[in-house]
């Protein structure tokens, strides 16, 4: 069954460093890329990667960066017949820095990503009928989120919202017809206003989020694995310890192959067992989509586990 993300495309600008400079410090890095990325980019890619047969639903600049996204999409085999190029506009940038922890900071310029309106959904609507799942982030306008989820649900359509980047207007009641919300601790913490510090601080938020009415919450949380929370159990996946190089991105290749596996196997527990493997070996590498494994990586990689 096919997958839609709908979402944003970035170019990464991404700087290495010892450590995080502080206020008005000027530092040298220790490494410097530009690659592609952009929250709803890198699932896609990484489901595709997977060998998920994806359709991504994007706004790209009408520039440089652009043309180099599209080349990528084309690259990683995503479906781009619904990608669009508003005239004049430039593509999003985000400039990332990471430090020798793996640890990163991101400010995103989002260009063309505030272009995408619920009127591409309609344009887009014989396709993304065809599909079992659709993949939402919030690096689009919420207004396009909100279509997105609207049209799900009219067509029985599973739908599963990653709220990142948190933003507090995000209306739970939409949130709430979502299958599936995913969002890391620190999402779920601005999401709810509450602490999650602990493993108890996040059951405490999670539970928060079913109470309103959304069915599944889960919840990445880095080197403490993910969380799935809904009214029949509590799931805790734990992940593989592995030395961090670089954790941008590592939440999108979580969601990416949870979907894959999802589509393909209707199983919820095993994807996410499979997706904390995946976003583990990601984060060993540098980088976002590039640092995802292929199949034939992930198939090997798993066999040394
Ligand atoms: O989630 C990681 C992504 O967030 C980066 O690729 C960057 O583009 C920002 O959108």
């Amino acid at each position: 069954m096919k997958i839609a993300v709908i979402g944003s495309t970035m170019m990464d600008i991404v700087s290495y460093t010892d450590e995080m400079p502080k206020a008005g410090e000027t530092r040298k890095v220790t490494n410097f890329h530009i690659a592609s990325g952009g929250k709803g980019a890198n699932q896609a890619v990484a489901a595709a990667k997977l060998g998920g047969d994806v359709v991504f639903l994007t706004a790209i600049g009408d520039d440089m960066f652009g043309q180099q996204s599209l080349a990528n999409f084309k690259r990683h085999n995503l479906d781009t017949s619904l990608v669009t190029v508003p005239e004049h506009s430039s593509n999003g940038i985000a400039s990332i820095i990471v430090d020798n922890s793996g640890q990163n900071r991101i400010l995103i310029n989002p260009g063309a990503n505030e272009l995408l309106a619920p009127e591409h959904i309609e344009a887009a609507a014989d396709t993304l009928k065809k599909c079992g799942l659709i993949i939402l982030q919030l690096e689009v306008p919420l207004p396009t989120v909100y279509a997105a989820i609207e049209f799900a649900k009219k067509h029985n359509i599973k739908v599963l919202l990653n709220p990142a980047p948190a933003t507090k207007d995000l209306s739970l009641e939409m949130a709430c017809k979502c299958d599936y919300f995913m969002p890391n601790e620190t999402e779920l913490s601005i999401l709810t206003g509450k602490p999650t510090n602990t493993m108890e601080e996040i059951k405490v938020a999670a539970k928060e989020l079913l109470d309103k009415g959304i069915e599944n919450v889960i919840v990445t949380m880095g080197h403490r694995g993910s969380l799935l929370m809904n009214k029949q159990e509590e799931v805790l996946v734990p992940t593989l310890k592995v030395k961090s190089v670089d954790s941008t991105g590592a939440g999108d290749s979580f969601i990416g192959c949870f979907a894959e596996s999802l589509v393909r196997t209707g199983k919820v527990r095993e994807s996410m067992e499979r997706a904390s493997k995946y976003a583990a070996l990601g984060v060993t590498r540098a980088g976002t989509q590039e640092a995802y494994a292929t199949t034939a990586e992930f198939e090997a990689f798993l066999e040394t586990l």
